[in-house]
């Protein structure tokens, strides 16, 4: 299968999934409201293989880049992390990680609120640079220094303009989000911090990939690798996802 045919797939998925209108999708166990325009882990399979294999064991603050529904956020904190801070571009899914992380008792009110919890923020990848939506933070510094960082990043490469923000959820023009992530990170870690990367060489453009990691001279392993249907889509082909930890300048 070409890298053309899973493109299409997971596409496909996205209207699916963006015709079935608000839903429930479970990851390992737990249940998470789906609100339409925000990338379903009920359609897309890959959500709960990083949710289950990102090393959270013993991390104090996280911040998640593109959490969609939060699920793997809240994953992290249901397994011993206890901040997790959020970011994403699409200020819907900035609303959905909150209705589910109220929905798992993550989302205190008021100062100096107990952790394990979690807050979101509308922001294009580490930086504001762009009209912003506030849920909880009121501080243009609120996107700190981590002991872990993530992306469950959408790895299929475009050079369309017109992307929607669903679209976005699948696809990077140019990857010019990959380049930011990659380039910025190291400046938000914590001192023995890392960051992590969801990826599939499958479906993402392999050339432009290590493109961007030798430019950004950025060195990268993969931690775990699996291969999982793609969707939930009746005749979905298979696809290899790959949990990378990178390791920025
Ligand atoms: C593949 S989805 C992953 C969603 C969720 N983490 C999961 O695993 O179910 C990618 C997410 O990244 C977000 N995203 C895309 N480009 C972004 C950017 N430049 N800055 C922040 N978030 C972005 C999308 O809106 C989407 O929520």
């Amino acid at each position: 299968m070409t890298r053309n045919e899973l493109l299409r797939d997971t596409l496909t998925a996205l209207s699916e999934m963006n015709k079935e209108g608000m839903h429930v999708a479970e990851v390992l166990g737990e249940q998470f409201v789906v609100l339409p325009g925000v990338f379903s882990p009920k359609y897309f399979k890959d959500t709960a293989f990083f949710a289950e294999h990102l090393p959270v064991r013993g991390v104090d603050r996280m911040l998640e880049i593109g959490p969609g529904t939060g699920a793997v956020a809240i994953t992290a904190l249901l397994r011993g992390a206890f901040y997790a801070d959020v970011v994403d571009i699409n200020h819907v899914a900035v609303r959905n990680t909150m209705i589910n992380a109220v929905l798992h008792g993550f989302a205190h009110v008021g100062w100096r609120a107990p952790p394990p919890r979690i807050e979101a923020i509308c922001a294009n990848v580490f930086r504001y640079d762009g009209p912003t939506y506030y849920m909880t933070a009121h501080d243009k510094n609120r996107i700190g220094t981590y002991d872990l960082i993530f992306w469950n990043y959408p790895f299929g490469f475009t050079q369309r303009r017109d992307l929607s923000m669903l679209e976005r959820s699948v696809l990077d023009r140019n990857y010019v989000g990959l380049r930011k992530y990659v380039s910025e990170a190291s400046q938000h870690l914590n001192p023995g911090g890392k960051v992590f990367l969801g990826f599939s060489f499958d479906i993402g453009d392999v050339r432009r990939f290590k493109e961007v990691m030798q430019e950004t001279r950025c060195e990268y392993a993969v931690l775990k690798e699996t291969a999982l249907v793609q969707t939930s889509l009746p005749g979905a082909l298979e696809v290899t996802y790959s949990l990378l930890e990178l390791h920025p300048r």
